[in-house]
């Protein structure tokens, strides 16, 4: 049975920074960012927009009635969780209307969750060839004013719907993987912000590519001229170019590496416009790259690198089905990039860096007018997060 991508979707917020305004206020040289890391823009989330928000909005994009009658399960992967106990995945039912018989969950391994969610989504519909599951990647990455990873922060969603005979993509289950109990970046429960050693979490990046990737090849017996593109974890752009040099044998043959740098270039676009989204980081740039690239065809391979600091990391491919391009969204950049508001860096600190303060009796009222995402969350009443389908 072929089990695999049907649709996927994405949302972010309506608001951008670009990245030179970023590094003109903070006396960085703008090349740094843009050269440097390849980040051009931020998205930026009000208060009024969380994970929950986002992935609905992003799942929205996508379903259909027959869909949420079909969903069994909702899988979130997500390192910015808004409680420590209840799943995004319950809210994000209640806001989808999702057919109550459904299992909603949230996994979290930094960035890597979602490709848990993947694998575990796969197995699900293995064992019910009729189910969907909705499985979404949401974050909000933030470090903090004049942080060391504050040109790399982001928000946003991808969701994917995974079914038996999907319209996009099939997951190929051939998945290695690897864990090693290292401190590159966390969050401790009592910290808004993470902590990152942030060079040596580049390293450890690469390092965990490099050894996944030889052991993918071996195990699968492949090699890299297998594939058509390969899609990478992107905290910045730059750091998915260095981890494709990493794997790049010297030598390649020329048509592979061209193609492979082409579709590469195709699966940042979308990324360097929003930052780093953790967990959906991986997606977006797989979303882009099947968006914006005019040669990938059906049968043609992607390998994806997953990263989650900490450090668990994964390798597995996809491959394309035929019409594939029929059902991802048409002009993404026109309809839904430049439409964004830009903001200024005052502004991009006031809204972004604005706290969630509850009176004594836990209550909380945000200002929502402004905001024109799908969903939004409009108060906290006595603890309690109270979300609002836009009506506007
Ligand atoms: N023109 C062109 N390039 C310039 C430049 C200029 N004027 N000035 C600097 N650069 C280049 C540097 O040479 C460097 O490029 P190379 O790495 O290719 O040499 C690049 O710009 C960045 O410069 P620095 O390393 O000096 O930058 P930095 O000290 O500010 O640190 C960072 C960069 C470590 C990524 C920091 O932004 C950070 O801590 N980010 C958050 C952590 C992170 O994203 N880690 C990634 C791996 S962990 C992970 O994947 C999980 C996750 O999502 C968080």
């Amino acid at each position: 049975m072929n089990i695999g991508i049907d649709k996927i979707g994405f949302a972010m917020p309506n608001y951008y920074l670009d990245i030179k305004d970023l590094a003109e206020n903070r006396g960085i040289e703008p090349d740094k960012f843009t050269k440097g890391l390849m980040q051009l823009e931020m998205s930026v989330a009000p208060r009024t927009q969380d994970i929950v928000t986002l992935g609905a909005a992003a799942a929205l994009e996508i379903l259909d009635d027959e869909d949420k009658q079909l969903i069994d399960m909702i899988i979130v992967g997500s390192e910015t969780g808004i409680d420590q106990s209840k799943a995004a995945s319950v809210f994000i039912h209640s806001l989808l209307a999702i057919q109550p018989f459904a299992r909603s969950i949230e996994i979290k391994q930094a960035c890597y969750g979602a490709t848990a969610g993947l694998e575990m989504a796969r197995n699900h519909i293995k064992n019910r060839p009729n189910s969907r599951v909705l499985v979404i990647a949401s974050d909000i990455a933030k470090y903090g004013v004049k942080s060391g990873g504050e040109s790399t922060q982001g928000a946003g969603s991808v969701a994917m719907l995974i079914k038996k005979d999907p319209k996009i993509a099939i997951l190929n289950n051939d998945n290695v993987y690897q864990t090693r109990d290292l401190m590159d970046f966390w969050r401790p429960n009592y910290s808004i912000y993470p902590y990152v050693d942030g060079k040596f979490s580049t390293q450890l990046y690469l390092d965990c590519l490099t050894t996944t990737w030889n052991q993918y090849l071996k195990t699968n017996n492949k090699d890299i001229e297998d594939f058509k593109a390969i899609c990478f974890h992107l905290p910045f752009p730059k750091l998915g170019l260095k981890g494709l040099n990493s794997i790049l044998p010297e030598d390649v043959n020329n048509d592979t590496k061209e193609t492979l740098n082409k579709n590469f270039n195709n699966s940042i676009i979308y990324s360097q416009k929003v930052g780093n989204i953790y967990t959906g980081s991986l997606f977006l740039s797989l979303l882009s790259l099947i968006e914006q690239s005019n040669t990938l065809k059906a049968g043609d391979n992607i390998a994806l690198y997953s990263y989650g600091s900490g450090a668990v990391c994964e390798i597995f491919s996809l491959t394309l089905v035929k019409g594939f391009k029929e059902n991802v969204k048409e002009n993404r950049l026109e309809k839904d990039f430049s439409t964004r508001t830009r903001l200024s860096v005052a502004e991009y600190e006031d809204i972004f860096f604005k706290t969630i303060e509850v009176d004594n009796d836990g209550n909380a009222i945000f200002e929502t007018n402004n905001d024109k995402m799908p969903f939004k969350l409009e108060k906290i009443e006595n603890h309690k997060r109270i979300y609002v389908k836009n009506n506007k």
